[in-house]
């Protein structure tokens, strides 16, 4: 969380922060504030709310300074107000810091620079490190930020500017996200990448405990030793395409239609052409790296998780051994049996999700073999796993996941497909290929349904709570059903198992309860009717998303009816998801809030 921007070069420096804030809001926007440097001056600027508030802040700037930073905040310590907006400054003014992550001994520390005689202005604990920092500075931004760097526990990614040393800017990272750019005209600091497309064409990835001191001419990269490193770059590939609405009203809803895209982008290079052996496809090359094991781990937060619980329904069916899907920050608290018979799977979108690198770290610690399933190559989690296997979605900007859940399924279920080529007949396997090259296709088709979707949505979006049931391997879709309706609509919100209901959610069911039912013809059809008669008996408003529109029993009992292509295999949680995705966007529409920003959340969660 919170998105950090940094620029030393040729060009005025104000325009270049506030778009790169503006693409790191999903990262957090409850307060943003920048620091530039001109002619010895220090120039800061902080506003509460989203960067366009501080953008109108800065209307009338005409600054020429070519140095400064910029942080978009979601609160960690201390309330979304002025004074806790980031750069925070030092007691002399000379030193603007920002930071995402959490400092986690800052309490300690606060202590001892208050005897010190420091003056804290703040809630946060970032603002530790601004006097830190000052505390140890002698003229030498680098050693300074080293020696505070080196005192401080938690997760940093922090950059930081000094009117005493003014053509520098220093860097450094642990745990949080960090990138250094380069372009003709000078160098960056990001959190991510997609905050310097278009402007950088090289990056270099900090790794823990690594410093960068940019100047304008030049990088110098140490450890927290003062140990002099050569990290390597990467090229960046210009894909702004993906940064731009392209003419929908929201990044969510241009992101479920892009789902035949990224869909088709995830599964091309995992599948091989017709009439050939799966030996022969790449994929399977990269999955014979992977060495025996005996039982699985899939490691997720938020929809990435629900992806995982989908492939542990999927890979039962055709693994033969215990798997075990588990939400990150669990699975750190649990004596999970871990050796190098043990192969763990985490999920993430971002690979930058704290809870989850963290939990790779521990099973990596413990022996166990990591594949990382990510949408972002390059990133950390990428990095650290002993094996990546991509889904190809391209840049997600709405916070709430849509389209890279979708891939995560698809690539999940190719993985998983792979992994028991052995239990696989060639035919089971060509016909699941067959499918999936046909899903763009019945994706388009769902997505024709969305002017219906938007009607029924109109109808649920005064709601209070909205129960959403399935069975099988469709319980997971209900789950994340009932996350995008949370998440953007703000409507309380409940997946289920459909079979569980008597046991709780059933005390919540009367005329003002829409409930959602997931009902496929493959998976206990005639138990979730029974469900659904139960919930109609107490006068509880049915939504049927279903394969089987027609069946006379779902027209009978449901007040809605969504259909679904009926199709096996990996494709049919995909499909069912698409009308839940659209039902949650168009009821969050209905009601007015921030879709591609909903309250309180971040896309990428970097603290634990
Ligand atoms: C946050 C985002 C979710 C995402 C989750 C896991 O909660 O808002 O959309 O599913 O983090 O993120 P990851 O990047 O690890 O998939």
């Amino acid at each position: 969380m919170c998105g950090i921007i940094g620029y030393i070069g040729s060009e005025r420096v104000v325009p270049i922060l506030m778009e790169g804030l503006s693409r790191l809001e999903y990262r957090g926007y409850d307060s943003a504030g920048i620091a530039t440097l001109q002619d010895g001056e220090l120039f800061r600027l902080r506003q509460v709310g989203k960067v366009r508030d501080l953008a109108c802040a800065l209307q009338d700037d005409d600054s020429d300074a070519t140095i400064g930073i910029g942080h978009t905040r979601w609160a960690t310590h201390g309330a979304p107000t002025r004074e806790n907006a980031h750069p925070h400054l030092d007691c002399s003014g000379d030193i603007a810091l920002i930071h995402n992550g959490i400092i986690e001994n800052y309490l300690v520390l606060r202590d001892e620079l208050l005897e010190a005689g420091h003056t804290f202005r703040s809630q946060t604990d970032t603002e530790v490190l601004a006097h830190l920092i000052e505390h140890y500075f002698d003229g030498d931004l680098l050693a300074a930020v080293t020696a505070a760097v080196r005192r401080a526990e938690g997760a940093f990614a922090l950059a930081v500017l000094c009117s005493r040393t003014p053509d520098r800017l220093v860097a450094a990272r642990r745990g949080s996200p960090l990138v250094v750019g380069h372009s003709s005209t000078g160098h960056f600091i990001a959190s991510d990448i997609p905050a310097l497309l278009g402007k950088a064409n090289s990056v270099v990835f900090l790794a823990d405990d690594e410093l960068a001191e940019l100047t304008r001419d030049t990088v110098r990269f140490i450890d927290c030793d003062g140990v002099e490193l050569h990290p390597p770059s990467h090229r960046v590939s210009a894909d702004q395409v993906s940064i731009q609405k392209g003419g929908y009203r929201h990044f969510m809803l241009k992101e479920i239609h892009e789902q035949d895209r990224s869909i088709g982008e995830t599964v091309r290079e995992k599948m091989c052409h017709e009439g050939e052996d799966v030996t022969q496809s790449p994929f399977f090359s990269v999955c014979k790296r992977i060495a025996p094991f005996n039982h699985i781990y899939l490691i997720a937060c938020g929809t990435a998780y629900h992806a995982s619980l989908t492939a542990e329904y999927m890979w039962e069916r055709i693994l033969n051994m215990p798997i075990q899907s588990m939400i990150a920050s669990e699975f750190r608290m649990r004596a999970a049996h871990l050796s190098e018979k043990s192969l763990v799977i985490a999920v993430s979108q971002s690979g930058e999700t704290i809870d989850t690198l963290m939990a790779l770290r521990r099973a990596k610690s413990a022996g166990a073999q990591v594949i990382a399933l990510v949408n972002n190559e390059q990133s950390t989690i990428d990095r650290e796993a002993d094996v990546s296997v991509y889904t190809h979605a391209g840049i997600e900007i709405g916070v709430a996941a849509t389209k890279t859940f979708t891939a995560q399924i698809a690539a999940l279920g190719l993985l998983g497909l792979h992994l028991g080529l052995d239990h696989l007949s060639q035919a089971d396997i060509q016909a699941e290929f067959g499918r999936l090259a046909l899903l763009p296709g019945r994706i388009n088709e769902s997505l024709q349904k969305e002017d219906d979707i938007r009607t029924i949505a109109e109808g649920l979006h005064h709601a209070r709570d909205v129960l959403f049931l399935a069975r099988g391997e469709l319980y997971p879709i209900a789950l994340e059903g009932a996350l995008k309706l949370k998440e953007i609509s703000y409507i309380h919100a409940e997946g289920y198992p459909a079979g569980e209901m008597k046991h709780g959610p059933i005390a919540l069911i009367d005329e003002k309860t829409p409930v959602v039912f997931l009902l496929s013809r493959g998976i206990a059809f005639e138990k979730v009717l029974s469900n659904m008669e139960e919930v109609r008996a107490r006068n509880g408003q049915i939504i049927a998303v279903t394969d089987a529109p027609d069946d006379p029993a779902v027209k009978r009992l449901a007040n809605a009816i969504i259909p679904v292509p009926n199709v096996e295999g990996i494709s049919r949680p995909i499909l069912f998801t698409i009308p839940l995705q659209l039902l949650a966007y168009h009821a969050a529409v209905w009601r007015g809030t921030d879709v591609d920003q909903p309250r309180n959340l971040a896309k990428t969660v970097t603290v634990e």
